[in-house]
């Protein structure tokens, strides 16, 4: 049976979701019958067929009748800015896949729900892990979605890189402290040159100008998941001029005494092995770019591993903050899925 699906926020996850979706084994089962974007038709049109990041889509995509179409399919399109704005149950949609990152809170996802969307799959972490019925990793946690929730999070593209890592770190090692930090490349909330952001002085600035520390929230969106380590995880979060790609220096004390072999041991059997799809490991002279469009969650930079004496380690992963983040949600979906009541 078909899925029938809508994407609300279009942006750059919004498109890449949707493309994800197209280059999947689902593209026939699964289909985005809606999207709701403030864009007008034309330039959804234009940035779904050209894109200056993952280049043009690899299907037919044209306009008829107010509806956006992929291969021949009609896409509905609204442009509300408010949930109750759109008639979802009138649509028959199944999930709604929300990409606009306005909606954090229990009460404002609930809009969704009260409006007609059945479940909402968010492309973001919630304010908190009480306010979705689950904040899921694949790989970490996926196994524990039940089939009844109404609202699931797929954390964020950096959780995502960085959770498997440190829980086979765990695994096999212990970790006693670790430390985060995110180079992360530019996105559409900071300006191209200077301009006003109203909560973040630092966002004010332009983003292809200067390497800009943020706020992160990474740190509480790994303990979430990894319980465990609560407490013990500190992370910060640096914007660079990159259009996508982007990396992570995880820095960790060790509860057993290792040598950077035995690190990168454990990431290439875990590569190979279990997390096989969503972790790779290399040992080539790479440069961010080299992971364009590439699905994995992180890519262990073996040649980067360092450990100083036996237990203080540094490991550099890279990951595609877009088209890995965007695969992830089309695996949720999927995993979801099939646990749903029939
Ligand atoms: N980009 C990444 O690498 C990445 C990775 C993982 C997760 N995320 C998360 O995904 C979310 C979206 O990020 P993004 O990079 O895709 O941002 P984006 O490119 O700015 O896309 C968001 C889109 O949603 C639209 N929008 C704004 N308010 C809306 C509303 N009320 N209803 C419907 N659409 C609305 C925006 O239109 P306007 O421009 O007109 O406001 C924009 O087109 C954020 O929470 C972000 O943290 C991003």
């Amino acid at each position: 049976m078909t899925v029938r699906l809508a994407i609300n926020g279009y942006g750059r996850i919004g498109r890449c979701f949707l493309r994800a979706l197209y280059e999947s084994t689902y593209r026939d089962q699964w289909q985005v019958v809606a999207i709701n974007e403030p864009a007008d038709l034309a330039s959804i049109e234009y940035l779904t067929r050209f894109d200056s990041t993952h280049g043009r889509f690899p299907g037919v995509v044209d306009v008829s009748d107010d509806a956006l179409r992929i291969d021949g399919r009609p896409i509905a399109i609204t442009h509300a800015t408010e949930p109750e704005q759109v008639d979802w149950a009138a649509l028959g949609i199944d999930l709604l896949v929300e990409c606009s990152g306005r909606y954090g809170t229990r009460d404002q996802l609930q809009r969704f729900i009260d409006a007609g969307c059945p479940r909402v799959l968010l492309s973001h972490p919630a304010q908190g892990a009480e306010e979705v019925d689950a904040t899921t990793v694949f790989g970490i946690n996926h196994d524990t979605l039940r089939g009844d929730e109404r609202i699931v999070s797929n954390a964020s593209c950096t959780t995502n890189a960085v959770v498997p890592v440190l829980a086979l770190l765990d695994d096999s090692f212990g970790v006693d402290h670790a430390l985060l930090t995110t180079l992360h490349s530019v996105m559409n909330d900071q300006p191209l040159i200077d301009g006003y952001h109203h909560t973040d002085l630092r966002r004010t600035r332009s983003a292809m100008q200067s390497i800009i520390p943020v706020s992160t929230g990474l740190a509480r969106g790994v303990e979430r998941l990894l319980p465990q380590l609560a407490g013990r995880v500190k992370a910060k979060a640096i914007r660079v001029p990159t259009l996508n790609v982007s990396a992570i220096e995880l820095t960790l004390t060790l509860r057993q005494r290792v040598d950077a072999a035995a690190v990168n041991r454990l990431m290439a059997e875990a590569a190979r092995g279990p997390f096989a799809g969503l972790l790779a490991y290399t040992e080539q002279a790479h440069a961010s770019i080299d992971f364009n469009h590439d699905p994995h969650s992180a890519v262990i930079d073996g040649g980067q591993t360092l450990v100083s004496g036996d237990t203080l380690a540094t490991l550099l992963l890279w990951f595609d903050n877009e088209w890995g983040f965007a695969s992830r949600m089309v695996d949720v979906l999927s995993h979801w899925h099939h646990r749903w009541p029939r």
